[in-house]
């Protein structure tokens, strides 16, 4: 199996993805919760699966900088599942990550021909207002597009030099028919990814990156890429946490400067192999290689190396289209507009699919089936405020007690009134508010 990140089909075998790419599940709604972030999105599996998010819960919990990068493809309306995305980055702005996001008006331009001005017109409209209006914090936060921002372009041809076109045929499928621009899209997305960890957008510090499960092809690249650019790669091992050079020349010295550093870092018991390439911090565990790593790291940074630290991902699922097929801008029938108006919404939700019963009788008696409906999901996702209400809702639907008319009117009228406090926002988003966040470099 391949997941191409380019096609319009959905990849919602859960476990499959899992076992077969190594996503590992997702089970820190609890842990989250505790830090402050109480969030069904977070407890209730729609953020499903990750890589490497341990190293994000650790800066976290000791307060250590961190950052956030996510990207928008500018297609068309803005609907619910576009939001869902901007609720976990407010989320995460809690928790204290600083926050970029990357409009993808280059992947836009190369893979569906829009053009630059196009892309950037409907990142602004459609995007970058809804996010502020749905409470993005203006602070530390930026938006920036790919096709202004030199250091990502930069990365994109130096870390191009690491990896070879079979590599780019086995993950993405690329063939002879490829066109060029097409090719180097990922490339561009690592250079997204791990340029802000240049010293110039902050340094080396650990790194998430929410998505969709779609672009696991991308985060596979780009870890690699990370690891690939490392002077040092650091590893539990018997004798304590080892560092082992990557280069075949200066080995002396790069162990002398990583002796230097980590000293500096409180690690003094370091014993070098030379002859092995290696060093050995005496008496440290696996809880000590995140600190000596990014010790390491910071001192690559500093003498003239990338010294990316592998950036984590987390994977969200998506909503299914209210239709029950996939939710599209370009088919209103299946979401929420965020601009759409209350009767627009009646009509859409009245349409929606639902775990419902063939008769009224039959449903009072077994209960309707809350993991076919999608109003259960609109119910998850966004209109339900807290845990005791969507057990509520949960618990009067599988037992029969509500029916899906008068469950529908519920979320009819919470999203119609959640919309128009929506729109007053909207309204107040002043130039001044986009200038602050919107980059031009
Ligand atoms: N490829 C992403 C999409 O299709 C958009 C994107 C561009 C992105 N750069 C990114 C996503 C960096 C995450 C991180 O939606």
């Amino acid at each position: 199996m391949r997941i191409d990140p380019w096609s319009s089909h959905q990849y919602a075998d859960y476990s499959r993805l899992r076992d077969e790419f190594g996503i590992e599940p997702f089970t820190y709604g609890e842990e989250m919760a505790k830090l402050g972030v109480d969030s069904a999105l977070f407890r209730h599996g729609v953020v499903f699966g990750h890589r490497g998010f341990q190293s994000v819960l650790r800066a976290v919990q000791r307060r250590e900088p961190w950052v956030l990068l996510t990207g928008l493809m500018p297609s068309g309306n803005f609907h619910l599942g576009h939001k869902m995305v901007i609720d976990q980055v407010k989320a995460y702005q809690k928790l204290g990550a600083e926050v970029f996001i990357a409009v993808a008006d280059i992947e836009a331009h190369v893979t569906r021909g829009m053009s630059l001005e196009k892309a950037r017109e409907i990142a602004i409209d459609q995007y970058v207002k809804n996010y502020l209006a749905l409470g993005l914090r203006p602070e530390r936060a930026q938006i920036y597009f790919q096709s202004r921002r030199q250091a990502v372009k930069d990365l994109a041809w130096r870390l191009g030099r690491r990896v070879n076109w079979t590599t780019m045929q086995s993950i993405y499928g690329f063939s002879g028919e490829t066109n060029m621009g097409h090719a180097m899209a990922p490339l561009i997305q690592v250079g997204d990814i791990l340029h802000v960890q240049l010293p110039e957008y902050g340094g080396p510090r650990p790194t998430l990156v929410p998505v969709g499960v779609d672009q696991d092809p991308h985060l596979r690249l780009t870890r690699d890429l990370a690891d690939a650019s490392r002077v040092y790669s650091v590893q539990a091992t018997e004798q304590g946490v080892g560092l082992f050079v990557k280069p075949d020349d200066s080995v002396k010295d790069h162990i002398e400067r990583a002796r230097k550093a980590l000293a500096d870092a409180g690690f003094s018991r370091v014993k070098e192999n030379v002859a092995y390439k290696a060093a050995y911090v005496a008496g440290a565990g696996p809880d000590e290689v995140p600190a000596i790593d990014a010790a390491l790291a910071a001192l690559e940074a500093s003498t003239g190396n990338y010294g990316f630290l592998a950036p984590a991902a987390t994977y969200h699922r998506f909503m299914s289209g209210l239709t029950g097929d996939k939710m599209s801008s370009s088919k209103p029938e299946t979401s929420v507009f965020l601009t759409d108006p209350p009767d627009v919404v009646k009509k859409k939700m009245l349409n929606a699919k639902t775990g419902g019963r063939a008769t009224a009788e039959e449903q009072r008696r077994l209960g309707a089936e809350w993991d076919k409906c999608t109003v259960a999901e609109t119910y998850t996702y966004h209109l339900s405020p807290d845990e005791a209400d969507l057990r509520e809702k949960y618990e009067a639907c599988t037992t029969g007690k509500r029916l899906c008319g008068e469950c529908k009117g519920i979320a009819i009228e919470r999203a119609n009134a959640f919309l128009k406090e929506h729109a007053e926002k909207r309204a107040g988003i002043t130039p001044a508010i986009l200038e602050q966040v919107v980059r031009d470099d």
